[in-house]
């Protein structure tokens, strides 16, 4: 195995946020960063419909879907397979593809979302103003769908990586909700550029 993959192997099974979410039936340690945005801002109600975007591998439908409860809904959407998930509907397919920007949509039948989340990242060329350019035509695409589904009143929260476009993007969110907050959750590694931006009060 080469020395680097040995390297990131060594530093992934040391991290403590990994290993709890292996212990707790979790499929991604990104779980964590959701739980603590959560347990600070109260996103989620029993009942409420959420639309998670960049779903895969799941965990944060699975706890959105605890969230809920029975009487909610969660409709989970990525590029790559979701093996199904109690009270959660994916869809597979590209967000920046129409068809599948449409049928997510169409899923909730003309209902509304009380939130949308969007862990959705680009896969990764290396080439910092390509993959900073995709991540934030994906964050357009994401904010372009929450005004579509949201509620008046109700809330998107969204991952964007510190760079081009991203002080531009928190402005737009800024005219379209009562409130913009920026969210760095402890499980979001310190060297990563990801951050989190919660925009509530969705003003139509
Ligand atoms: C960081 S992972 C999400 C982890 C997820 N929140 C969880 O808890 O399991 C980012 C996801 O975005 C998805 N993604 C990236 N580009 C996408 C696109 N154009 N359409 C749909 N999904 C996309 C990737 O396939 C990947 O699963």
């Amino acid at each position: 195995m080469p020395r680097r993959k040995r390297a990131w192997l060594h530093a992934r099974q040391k991290d403590s946020f990994s290993r709890q979410a292996r212990q707790s039936d979790y499929r991604s340690r990104a779980v964590y960063k959701l739980i603590e945005i959560d347990q600070q801002d109260r996103l989620f109600r029993p009942g409420q419909t959420v639309v998670d975007l960049g779903a895969a591998p799941g965990s944060w439908s699975q706890y959105a879907s605890s969230r809920v409860g029975p009487h909610g809904r969660v409709i989970a959407v990525d590029i790559e397979e979701i093996i199904p998930i109690r009270n959660v509907q994916a869809i597979r397919g590209d967000f920046s593809d129409m068809a599948v920007f449409r049928r997510s949509l169409d899923v909730l039948g003309g209902a509304k979302a009380d939130l949308v989340i969007s862990d959705m990242a680009p896969h990764i060329s290396g080439i910092r103003v390509t993959d900073q350019a995709r991540s934030m035509y994906l964050a357009e695409l994401v904010c372009d769908f929450a005004c579509h589904v949201l509620k008046p009143g109700s809330d998107l929260l969204v991952k964007l990586f510190q760079g081009e476009g991203t002080d531009e993007y928190r402005q737009e969110l800024v005219e379209r909700f009562q409130r913009v907050m920026v969210r760095k959750p402890r499980a979001s590694r310190d060297t990563s550029r990801e951050f989190y931006v919660l925009a509530r009060g969705y003003k139509v």
